[in-house]
């Protein structure tokens, strides 16, 4: 198991959004590759792995640009919950004709089973082992029939792009400090938890995905006795 100290505060993300963390270059790339491009891979992703859906919900939204694709594409309920201010005023901006929230995605402001779809990407891998069970059971809660989380992937290039920013860049948080997953870690993090695992060549082998069902996951947090949301 990776063992890293991850920072996801708030403070870490305003940073990020505002390109002010080290030299800046990096971010300003990351965000140009996110509207030029991952943007629409995602939403396409999102889109195939989901099936035929008439609401979606994307947890941790950031500027939600992969919403307002997804969105604009189906003409699906879209809503969005992001915590970071900076992120949740720009995503607002950006996709208008979709619902964002500020609210934090281990307490969502939903009502039970209010979404078809419920997805995340870049999330998952910034919270603790625990509160990734408390994510798994709120994505449960509001979803009716299809969870999807995206996370980056451990391959060479990723583990790379890692190691130098957080032992020569001196970052932390996003980009420096993430989990980094397979489908077997997945497996061995959470056993018994069933699972479909899609590998994302579109992505550049920078991510993986994994679809749950939200029934699948309440059975794996009562058998762990984990508290009911
Ligand atoms: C890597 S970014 C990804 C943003 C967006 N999903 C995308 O693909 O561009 C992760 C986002 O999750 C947000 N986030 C982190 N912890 C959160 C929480 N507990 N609740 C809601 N959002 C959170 C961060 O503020 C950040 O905007």
């Amino acid at each position: 198991m990776q063992d890293l100290e991850h920072d996801n505060s708030v403070d870490m993300w305003n940073k990020y959004y505002a390109s002010k963390r080290g030299n800046s270059i990096f971010e300003k790339a990351v965000h140009l590759a996110r509207k030029k491009y991952f943007k629409g891979t995602f939403a396409e992703t999102v889109i195939k792995l989901s099936g035929k859906s008439t609401s979606y919900l994307e947890t941790g939204a950031g500027t939600a640009q992969t919403l307002d694709y997804i969105c604009k594409k189906t003409g699906a309920r879209c809503v969005g919950v992001e915590k970071t201010p900076r992120a949740y005023e720009i995503g607002k901006n950006i996709a208008k004709e979709c619902e964002i929230i500020l609210g934090d995605a281990l307490k969502l402001p939903l009502p039970n089973k209010s979404v078809e779809t419920s997805y995340s990407l870049g999330l998952f891998e910034h919270f603790s082992k625990e509160e990734q069970k408390k994510f798994l059971s709120e994505q449960a809660r509001v979803t009716k029939k299809t969870v999807i989380i995206e996370v980056p992937t451990r391959s060479p290039h990723m583990i790379t792009i890692m190691w130098f920013n957080r032992n020569i860049r001196k970052l932390k948080g996003v980009w420096a400090d993430d989990e980094l997953f397979t489908k077997s870690y997945f497996k061995n993090k959470f056993p018994k938890l069933k699972f479909k695992y899609h590998l994302s060549v579109s992505s550049l082998f920078m991510t993986c995905w994994f679809v749950l069902k939200p029934e699948d996951i309440e059975l794996f947090l009562r058998e762990n006795h984990f508290p009911r949301s």
